[in-house]
């Protein structure tokens, strides 16, 4: 038999047959170099995955499906677990090949209870109404922790209480649209002053028994629906031998919950 012509490489040759490259989406060099310049020398541990996809989301505005490849190859983990988390959150937008990445800003309107009763469906109506679409994305988002000053919405990551149009104007002429940090005090400042010496002295061996029967007497409760004493709650959990964990607040989620 003739031997086959493969100067096109279409035939798979008979050593080490098969595909050139790896299966599926190709590393390109661009955007690892992109990927890497913005990681620098941070741990590539897998419990910074979502501030890696922040990185990424604040830089390019999108994940883009090559950004995804590149950050897998950095953490030595597949494609598909990023995608997941990625996907999990309202946050990052993930772009896959031939998609149109999302406007460079977005508005997040918080349309949970105290912002809806607070106006949150005109103010999104009037700010789809005034932006241009091409250049402003306005969302809806669930409760931002703010719900004291509704109606929030997030104009980038700035965060607007009292939520009106004439303040999204504002914050656009002042290109205000990264995040306001407030001057927090930290956990040493508050431990200087005091701060949790109470438990440090309970901790020490200090008087349990007296804080759980003024607990029961304030007639503290879970607002889980159960109305549950705190006191009698925390005996049970003093009471079990070994490790014990407390987990604070996982999710509460907005006042209506
Ligand atoms: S309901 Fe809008 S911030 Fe909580």
């Amino acid at each position: 038999m003739a031997p086959l012509d493969n100067s096109k490489g279409v035939w798979k040759s008979g050593k080490g047959k098969g595909r050139k490259t790896p299966k599926g989406r190709q590393l390109e060099d661009q955007a690892h170099s992109e990927v890497l310049a913005l990681l620098g020398d941070r741990p590539r541990n897998r419990d910074l995955l979502i501030e890696f996809l922040h990185l990424i989301q604040d830089a390019y505005g999108h994940l883009s499906a090559a950004h995804i490849r590149a950050l897998a190859e950095e953490m030595r983990t597949g494609q598909a677990e990023i995608y997941e988390v990625a996907s999990f959150y309202a946050h990052f937008d993930v772009v896959k090949e031939g998609e149109t990445p999302p406007p460079a800003l977005t508005i997040r309107v918080c349309d949970s209870l105290s912002c809806e009763l607070a106006g949150a469906q005109q103010l999104q109506k009037a700010l789809e109404d005034g932006l241009d679409a091409s250049q402003v994305r306005v969302l809806r988002a669930p409760c931002m922790g703010r719900c004291d000053t509704a109606p929030v919405l997030e104009i980038g990551h700035n965060h607007i209480d009292h939520a009106t149009v004439e303040k999204v104007q504002a914050a656009i002429a002042a290109d205000d649209t990264h995040v306001h940090v407030p001057a927090y005090e930290t956990l040493a400042d508050y431990q200087a002053d005091g701060g949790y010496a109470v438990l440090k002295d309970l901790r020490a061996g200090g008087d349990w028994e007296a804080v759980q029967a003024k607990i029961k007497e304030a007639g503290l409760r879970g607002l889980g629906g159960a109305g549950f004493p705190s006191g009698t709650k925390w005996g049970f959990v003093r009471a079990n031998e070994g490790t014990r964990y407390l987990a604070v607040n996982g999710d509460e989620g907005e006042p209506g919950t």
